[in-house]
């Protein structure tokens, strides 16, 4: 059947989004797709209109126009159209980190300290001071519902506290404070495997810069990359804490879970699953899956297969 590589969008990862799909859109021909590129949901729905497309792969990040959120995922569940990756619970949950958050507390998974900036008609309504005292510095400000990095700060002082806040203000939705986990970046891929889902190996991030931010990503070419990230019962409770975070927050199919490792403690502190992970040249599922021997075209392959629905 035909599939669509639904791709770029309106969100504030489209560059991002649009630099994955183009290299899933070729893998997937390279081993005997009919693939074809979609830009966008609204083309995405003309194209089912069309009656040309039998499945999706979504390598649409982030929300609001992006793929990442539920809402494609909903539109495809009652469309009847089969595509890749966390069904609209999942999707949505996992796109909006404070709730995450909740559900990972609520099971005993360990994450960072936080605190919820709401919004109002007037700004930030929270006492930003106040939340700053609660959560300590160093900490971290991010909205809660983008990707990339796009919107975070890290801040070492008060005096860096209202950029901070401005800054992910730009962004829709909710905002959270978070404790900054000193210590090692690291993340986890899962892929589906038969029934269940598993872990590859870590990967730990070394950036050139302070931290792996947006830059780091995509565009610095010195950011380090280890895989796997950690050794012995390390690494194995990395893949376990990763693969029941992913679990727990009802995502399927594939994904990427992203964990700091406090450098004092060793202790691991989930931050986030991202449901439509980056396939650039860059990126890192594609890294860990190689380790494991799963070339690129493979990797592409497997998670095609297993689309729901
Ligand atoms: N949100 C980006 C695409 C990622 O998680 O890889
Ligand atoms: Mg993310």
């Amino acid at each position: 059947g035909r599939v669509a590589v639904l791709m770029g969008g309106t969100s504030s990862e489209r560059e991002v989004s649009l630099d994955s799909g183009r290299n899933v859109l070729d893998a997937l021909r390279a081993t005997g797709v009919d693939a074809f590129a979609v830009d966008g949901i609204p083309a995405l729905v003309d194209a089912i209109r069309a009656g040309k497309v039998d499945r999706v792969f979504n390598i649409l990040h982030g929300n609001k126009g992006g793929g990442e959120d539920g809402v494609l995922q909903g539109l495809l569940t009652a469309l009847g159209v089969p595509f890749t990756g966390s069904d609209v619970l999942g999707s949505a949950l996992a796109m909006d980190k404070i709730r995450t958050k909740q559900v990972w507390l609520s099971v005993g998974l360990p994450t960072p300290r936080y605190v919820r900036l709401a919004r109002s008609e007037q700004g930030v309504r929270d006492d930003v001071q106040a939340a700053a005292r609660q959560i300590g510095m160093p900490l971290i400000i991010k909205p809660s519902c983008e990707g990339s990095s796009v919107g975070v700060s890290r801040v070492h002082d008060e005096a860096g506290l209202v950029d901070a806040v401005a800054l992910a203000a730009r962004y829709p939705g909710e905002m959270l404070m978070e404790q900054l986990v000193v210590g090692d970046e690291l993340t986890v891929g899962i892929l589906a495997n038969g029934d269940g889902h598993t872990a590859l190996p870590s990967i730990r991030i070394v950036p050139k810069g302070e931290w792996y931010d947006y830059n780091a990503k995509y565009i610095a070419e010195d950011t380090q990359y280890l895989c796997p990230g950690l050794e012995g019962d390390a690494e194995a409770e990395i893949r376990r804490i990763a693969l029941a975070a992913f679990l727990a927050a009802g995502c399927s199919g594939w994904g990427r879970v992203d964990v700091m490792r406090d450098r004092g403690t060793g202790q691991f502190y989930l931050l986030e699953v991202n449901t439509a992970p980056g396939m650039t040249s860059h990126s890192l599922v594609p890294k860990a899956a190689r380790q494991v021997g799963i070339g690129f075209e493979a990797l592409c392959w497997r998670v095609l297969e297993s689309s729901v629905q």
